[in-house]
C-alpha cells in the first residue's frame, strides 16, 4: 500500500467534517429533542455539553487522528498497542449505525419522489405505518421485504458505494463539495419561506420558551449530552478517521470549533424551520402545538408531511424538505462507513476498492432487514440501545483512557503547534474530569432505567437479541479483532 490518502484542501476537510456532523440528527432529531425537553431550557444544557465536551472531544480526535495517522483501530493502537480495541469498538458502532441509518435516508428518498404529488394523502399516519412500512405487530415478525424501501435502500448503499470507491479526495470531498452548499440553499429557502407563515412565532414559542423546572431533571441533561455526541459524530471513531486524511500542517482548534459551531447553528436553524412550520399547522387548525407535534420518527414522516400538505406550495416544499433530508443523510452515511473501510484497509492492508465493495455488499445484505414490515420496531430497539449504551460506554471509556491512562497533554500540544489559536488547561479539565462524571453518570442511570423498565414494552426477546446481545457483542468482537494481526509493522 502506497502513501495514506489526503485530503485536497483545507476546506475539503471542514466541509467533509460538517457534512459527517450535520445530519438526520440536526433536521429531525434535534428539534423533538429539544421540543420534548423543555424547549428553551434544553438549550442551557445542549450549550454547556457543546462547550464542555463537544469542542474538547473533537479536538482530540481531530489531533489523535492527526497525530497517529490512522483509522480508530490504528490511531488507538499507534497510541498503546493494547487499545487497539476502541477503536475497534467505535468502528463497530458505526457499523451498525450505518446498515440502519441507510434505511431512514432511504424512506426520506421515497418520501421525496411521493412529494410531488402529495401521495401521502390526509391521514399521514396511517400512511406511515400501513402503506407505506406495511408494519408487523412485533419485532420478532419480519414479514415479507418491502419492495419500494428495498430498492432505494439499494440506491442509497449504491451511491455510497461509489463515493468511498473514488477516495478520499475524488469521492468523499467532492461529493461533500456539492452536497453541503446544496444542503445550505436549500435550507436557508424553507427556513425564508417557514418564518413568514402565519402562525410561525406561535411554534417557535413553543420550542424556545424555556421550561425551567427542565433544568434540574438528569433526563434532560442526558439528552442534550447525547444529542450532542450524536450530532458532532464524536466517540464512532469518524472524526479520527477524517483527521488522519489531514496534511501535515492543519490547524486543528480552529477546525473543530468551526465544524462544532456550523453544526449546531444548523440544528438551531432546522429547528427554527420545523417549529415554524408547526405554528402554521396549529394555527390553521385552531389547536395548540403540543397536538400537533409527535415525537421521534413520526415528527419527520408523520406531522411535517401533514404540515406541509396544508402550505401554498405545498409540493415544492416537501420536495425541498425530503430532499434536504436525503442529502444531510448522504453526507453522514459516507462518514460512517468510511470508518469502517478505513479500520479493514488499515488493519488488513487491503486497497480501498476491493474493501469498499465488500463491506457496502455485507452492510446491504444486513440493512435488509430493516426493510422488511418488522423494520421499524427492529431499528427502533437497535437505536435505543446503541444510543444509550454503546455511544454512552465508549464515549466513557474513550475519555477516561485518553485523559488518564495516556499523557493528553502530548495531544494538546500536538494540536496547539498545529493551531492558530491555542487551547489551555480548561481543556484537560473538561476531558478529565467534568464529562467523565457527567458520561458516567448517564452510563449508570441508562443501565438502572433499562433494567428497571425494558425498553418501550417489546417482548424480552426482541430486546436481548436486538439490544443486549448487539451492544454487548460487539464490545466481545473488538477484543476478538485486536487478538488478530498487529498494526505494529508500520508503514
Ligand atoms: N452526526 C450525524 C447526524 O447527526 C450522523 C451520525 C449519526 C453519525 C449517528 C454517527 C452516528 O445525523
Amino acid at each position: 500500500m502506497g502513501q495514506r490518502e489526503q485530503w485536497g484542501t483545507r476546506t475539503g476537510f471542514v466541509i467533509a467534517a460538517i457534512g459527517s456532523a450535520i445530519g438526520l440528527g440536526n433536521i429531525w432529531r434535534f428539534p423533538y429533542m429539544a421540543y420534548d425537553n423543555g424547549g428553551g431550557a434544553f438549550l442551557i444544557p445542549y450549550f454547556f455539553a457543546m462547550l464542555t465536551a463537544g469542542i474538547p472531544i473533537i479536538i482530540m480526535e481531530f489531533a489523535l487522528g492527526h497525530k497517529y495517522k490512522g483509522s480508530a483501530p490504528m490511531s488507538f493502537a499507534r497510541a498503546k498497542e493494547k487499545w487497539e480495541w476502541i477503536g475497534w469498538w467505535q468502528v463497530f458502532i458505526s457499523f451498525i449505525i450505518s446498515i440502519y441509518y441507510v434505511v431512514v435516508i432511504a424512506w426520506a428518498l421515497n418520501y421525496t419522489l411521493m412529494a410531488f404529488n402529495l401521495g401521502w394523502g390526509q391521514d399521514t399516519k396511517g400512511f406511515f405505518f400501513s402503506k407505506f412500512l406495511h408494519l408487523s405487530s412485533s419485532p420478532m415478525q419480519w414479514g415479507n421485504i418491502v419492495w419500494p424501501i428495498f430498492i432505494s435502500t439499494l440506491v442509497i448503499w449504491f451511491i455510497t458505494w461509489l463515493i468511498l470507491f473514488s477516495g478520499v479526495k475524488k469521492g468523499i470531498e467532492f461529493a461533500n463539495k456539492i452536497f453541503m452548499p446544496v444542503l445550505f440553499i436549500l435550507l436557508l429557502i424553507m427556513l425564508g419561506r417557514a418564518v413568514t407563515l402565519k402562525g410561525a412565532s406561535e411554534g417557535l414559542q413553543w420550542l424556545f420558551r424555556p421550561d425551567f423546572s427542565a433544568i434540574l431533571n438528569y433526563k434532560v441533561w442526558t439528552a442534550a449530552y447525547g444529542q450532542i455526541f450524536f450530532s458532532l459524530s464524536i466517540c464512532f471513531g469518524i472524526m479520527i478517521t477524517y483527521a488522519s486524511y489531514l496534511p501535515e500542517k492543519s490547524d486543528i482548534n480552529n477546525n473543530g470549533m468551526i465544524t462544532t459551531f456550523v453544526n449546531c447553528g444548523f440544528s438551531i436553524l432546522a429547528g427554527i424551520m420545523v417549529f415554524s412550520v408547526l405554528g402554521y399547522m396549529a394555527t390553521k387548525q385552531g389547536v395548540s402545538i403540543k397536538d400537533v407535534a409527535g415525537a421521534g420518527v413520526g415528527l419527520a414522516f408523520v406531522t411535517i408531511p401533514k404540515a406541509i400538505s396544508l402550505l401554498p406550495g405545498a409540493k415544492f416544499f416537501g420536495t425541498l424538505f425530503f430532499l434536504s433530508l436525503v442529502f444531510a443523510g448522504l453526507s453522514s452515511m459516507i462518514s460512517i462507513t468510511e470508518t469502517c473501510v478505513s479500520g479493514l484497509m488499515d488493519k488488513f492492508k487491503w486497497d480501498r476498492k476491493p474493501t469498499t465493495s465488500l463491506f457496502c455488499v455485507i452492510g446491504f445484505i444486513l440493512s435488509l432487514v430493516f426493510t422488511t414490515q418488522g423494520g421499524l420496531l427492529i431499528l427502533d430497539i437497535v437505536d435505543h440501545f446503541i444510543n444509550n449504551f454503546g455511544i454512552v460506554f465508549a464515549g466513557l471509556v474513550e475519555v477516561i483512557f485518553l485523559s488518564w491512562f495516556f499523557k493528553l497533554d502530548s495531544l494538546r500540544e500536538h494540536a496547539n503547534s498545529l493551531s492558530d489559536f491555542s487551547i489551555g488547561s480548561w481543556w484537560n479539565f473538561c476531558l478529565k474530569i467534568l464529562t467523565p462524571i457527567v458520561l458516567g453518570y448517564m452510563a449508570i442511570a441508562n443501565l438502572i432505567g433499562d433494567i428497571k423498565k425494558p425498553y418501550g414494552g417489546y417482548p424480552m426477546s426482541a430486546l436481548l437479541i436486538f439490544g443486549w446481545a448487539v451492544v454487548i457483542g460487539i464490545v466481545i468482537l473488538s477484543f476478538v479483532m485486536q487478538t488478530g494481526r498487529s498494526f505494529s509493522d508500520k508503514n
